[in-house]
């Protein structure tokens, strides 16, 4: 992992201050340069917090939302109103709650079966974006997370989609959740021009040291595959989840 800037925040709700104030800051600059602001979230429970500041009264007003479009960096293989659904989790916090146009959310529709799934998420991706077959899709921002077994999106360790070098998005079964999960793939993550990790707890201090001091035997980690190309890749932690670092 080349270069990347490491903020470390007091706690949960600086972290998902400083981030809001980011997307914020780049909604409006890629509004204004491309007309638009293509975005990708993540699911979990780190960024709950940051969706909810967004559609709150400090922010939403900064947000031109009409031109904003959000995609899912992952999606588990659930219907949209499942308790699991990362969908669910950012239109309770933020979709329902900011005056997002409904043609702007491109939902990953992982209820279906999951090859079935990553394909239509595919064919909507490469639609939105007018790719040619061989061409991939540039998000303006792709937030993700940081599992404690190092997992980030729906890329586990030992994920066949590590490997994957042709495809937008696929299906992965991931054995230690007996589930299937849908993901974009490390290909897309890299392109994007902007990558923001949302890491908090102390139950993250030990990975995050392994990811981002690139400690022995670390390299397998799919969180270490994250180096977009050109693009800007910040580390939102809180101080818990800092704390194995050597500054
Ligand atoms: C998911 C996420 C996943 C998540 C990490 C961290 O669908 O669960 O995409 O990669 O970001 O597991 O989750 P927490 O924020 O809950 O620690």
């Amino acid at each position: 992992m080349k270069d990347f800037e490491r903020i470390v925040c007091k706690d949960i709700p600086e972290l998902s201050a400083q981030a809001a104030a980011e997307f914020v800051r780049l909604a409006n600059e890629r509004s204004a340069a491309a007309g638009r602001f293509v975005v990708a979230l993540s699911g979990g429970s780190t960024p709950r917090a940051l969706y909810s500041l967004l559609a709150g009264a400090e922010f939403q007003s900064q947000v031109p939302w009409d031109r904003v479009h959000f995609f899912w960096g992952d999606e588990r293989c659930v219907p949209p109103d499942h308790p699991d659904s990362n969908y669910r989790m950012a239109f309770e916090t933020l979709l329902s709650k900011a005056p997002v146009p409904e043609k702007n959310i491109h939902r990953l529709e992982a209820e279906l079966a999951p090859e079935a799934a990553a394909a239509r998420y595919e064919k909507a991706i490469r639609d939105f974006f007018s790719l040619a077959d061989s061409a991939w899709p540039a998000f303006d921002l792709i937030f993700l997370g940081l599992g404690d077994d190092g997992h980030t999106a729906s890329l586990f360790p030992g994920s066949e989609a590590l490997h994957e070098n042709k495809r937008l998005a696929v299906a992965a079964y991931v054995e230690k959740l007996k589930t299937y999960r849908i993901t974009l793939t490390l290909a897309v993550l890299n392109r994007a021009a902007n990558i923001f990790f949302l890491v908090a707890g102390e139950s993250k201090a030990s990975i995050l040291a392994d990811v981002l001091q690139e400690k022995r035997g670390s390299e397998s980690l799919p969180a270490r595959r994250i180096d977009p190309q050109g693009g800007r890749l910040v580390w939102f932690v809180d101080r818990a989840a800092d704390a194995s670092l050597q500054s």
